[in-house]
């Protein structure tokens, strides 16, 4: 992760640099600095701990002049969130700002040792200002320098170069990180997505991988992997420059989660026209016989979910893995099988290489993604936006069920073009879909008693979700989010599951929170919870009222979804996982919309 920028402009940059990490600030907030080349071709920086508040109150009391610089937020890998270890890196003439891992950077380090180089931090990005340091000590101007340090580095990265007495000078390069180039009136900008570069320009160049440019205010030069000069297309990119507010919301998580009803409908209408499902040619399921969709941790739920729902509605196998896990496994891939990637960024370093891994395996590759303008969209055969809008909040909400609403999607389609719907049955099927965002509406009215829930879940020290079927993963997603965002241990558990273990856990003091409509499953959940009861576990429950109605005695609280959605009912089931997380986070008083320790883009593996 990390958010990098560089701006070589005709005005004071250190404010523009600024307000660019402020988006890029969902890459990682640990520690944020700028550095910049003033007119006398002094190069100076700053860095401060913490959020960008602090380096924004750092440059009020120690401004940085200069019309050249470069910005970094930093999420740590190497060494902890210290000044000494945020970037930009600097040694002497030169600064450095990194997103990604330098992986052979003790191998330098060791190097550079042997010549009586020291670094000061522990990080892995001081090497390559180091390295450079040292080759424009042996003569070689910064393009060489940067040239003959990139030659040096394994591993991944985006990086920008900045250099003393070099006012129009930038050095970008790119090897598995995201990098744009933005193009301005006679200014260029750099940054590690459109969105950062939104405010100042609209036209945008990626950089592919292993390229490294050289900018200077007339423009750019890009050079490949092998070292031949390249042209690389310059598009508009619009991602709107507009500020993001919360909308009258104490936090982006609840604003976020109240958007739901409404951009779920945008999800509908975009892929359902009447009894007609809308996907772009070629995508036809009938020849297929298998899907494969790999995420990471929210996204990657959400394709858990729509297993249930590929393999039960369209008889297709489906398999399901952490992006992590899916690349090192070697798993073989049919060519008759739909590779899909699931990510809100698009970026996801993991995710981003499974994709690769599987390109020219399958017969094809989709990104089910809600940036457009991302890697993973840019790379897939067919990207498939979720339409969610942007998300602000590090944790993932409306995001995940506008993810849900296109898979369900995908999953109709798949069972009619394999004739395991007719198109009775589909219409049924895109009724219960289409309930969806006015049931969503219903239960967003569940937020007051999920707050007061929630103090109970404060004062909890584990909690456990259970629940069966395609409500197995949102209990997942429950737990995860219950994690993220109050610090509260909790697990997801398939409720047929507890007794081989985590029953252990149960005594009158764990929280169980059972998800359980009342449905074909029902009985079996219910039985799984008295098992719960049996051993003096508090439990939630949520289902519906017949579902509440039959449980029986003995439950500590309840909170009553509407019923309806037939086999798309998980999405609705997302909606108190997401409000009791919320409202936990609220009375622990964490930072709900940015989490100790997380980012929301992660662009190392
Ligand atoms: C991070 C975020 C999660 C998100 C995951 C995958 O861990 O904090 O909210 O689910 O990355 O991100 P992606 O952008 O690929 O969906």
């Amino acid at each position: 992760m990390c958010g990098i920028i560089g701006i070589l402009g005709n005005h004071e940059v250190s404010p523009q640099l600024v307000d660019a990490l402020k988006r890029l600030e969902y890459r990682g907030y640990d520690s944020a600095g700028v550095a910049t080349v003033d007119a006398t071709g002094q190069l100076s920086r700053r860095r401060a701990v913490g959020k960008l508040v602090n380096l924004s109150d750092l440059l009020v009391h120690r401004p940085l002049t200069g019309h050249a610089g470069i910005g970094h937020t930093r999420w740590a890998t190497h060494g902890a969130a210290t000044e000494v270890n945020a970037h930009p890196h600097q040694s002497g003439p030169v600064a450095v700002v990194h997103n990604g891992i330098i992986e052979n950077f003790r191998e330098l380090r060791a190097e550079l040792a042997d010549r009586g180089i020291m670094p000061e931090s522990q990080t892995d990005t001081e090497t390559v200002a180091l390295l450079t340091a040292h080759h424009l000590d042996q003569g070689l101007s910064p393009v060489e320098a940067a040239r003959a340090t990139l030659a040096r580095l394994q591993g991944a990265f985006a990086l920008a170069f900045l250099f003393q007495d070099e006012p129009d000078l930038l050095i970008a390069a790119r090897k598995g990180s995201p990098l744009a180039v933005g193009h301005g009136d006679k200014e260029m900008y750099l940054g590690s997505d459109a969105v950062a570069l939104a405010p100042f320009t609209d036209r945008i160049t990626y950089l592919e991988d292993g390229d490294h440019a050289v900018l200077t205010r007339a423009g750019v030069q890009i050079w490949d992997a092998e070292g031949h000069q390249v042209h690389r297309a310059t598009a508009r990119i619009d991602v709107g420059a507009t500020v993001i507010d919360r909308a009258g919301h104490r936090h982006f998580m609840a604003k976020e989660i109240a958007e739901q009803p409404v951009v779920i409908g945008d999800v509908l209408n975009h892929y359902v026209k009447g009894d007609r499902i809308v996907l772009p040619d070629g995508l036809d399921f009938a020849g297929l016989d298998r899907v494969t969709l790999v995420g990471c941790g929210t996204a990657h739920l959400a394709g858990h979910v729509a297993k249930y729902w590929f393999e039960q509605l369209a008889g297709l196998p489906c398999d399901i893995d952490v992006a992590s896990e899916f690349r090192y496994r070697e798993p073989p891939l049919s060519d008759r099988s739909l590779f899909i990637a699931v990510s809100q960024s698009g970026e996801t370093a993991d995710t981003l290489a499974a994709l690769h891994y599987a390109r020219g395996k399958v017969a094809r590759t989709v990104g089910l993604v809600n940036v457009g303008t991302s890697a993973i969209a840019r790379d897939a055969d067919m990207a498939l936006p979720t339409l969610a809008g942007i998300e602000v909040s590090v944790a993932s909400s409306k995001a995940f069920t506008c993810q849900l609403a296109v898979l369900a999607v995908l999953a109709l389609k798949a069972a009619h073009d394999r004739g395991r719907l007719d198109d009775a049955a589909l219409t049924a099927h895109l009724r219960d879909l289409r309930a969806i965002p006015a049931l969503l509406a219903q239960a967003l009215a569940l937020a007051d008693d999920c707050r007061m829930q929630a103090d109970w879940l404060a004062q909890a020290r584990d909690v456990l979700y259970l629940g069966r079927g395609g409500l197995y993963p949102v209990a997942l997603e429950g737990a995860l989010k219950l994690k993220e965002l109050s610090y509260i241990h909790a697990e997801g558990y398939a409720s047929g599951e507890l007794k081989h273990g985590p029953i252990a856990l149960i005594d009158g003091d764990v929280p169980v929170v059972v998800l359980a409509p009342h449905d074909a499953l029902f009985d079996k959940t219910i039985s799984n919870m008295q098992e719960v009861m049996a051993r003096h576990g508090q439990v939630l429950l949520i289902s519906d009222a017949a579902g509440i109605a039959a449980a029986g005695d003995g439950i500590t609280a309840s909170l009553a979804l509407p019923t309806g959605g037939g086999v798309f009912q998980p999405i609705l089931y997302a909606v108190p996982m997401q409000y009791l997380a919320y409202y936990t986070a609220v009375a622990k008083g964490t930072d709900v919309d940015q989490p100790r320790n997380l980012a929301k883009s992660v662009t190392v593996e």
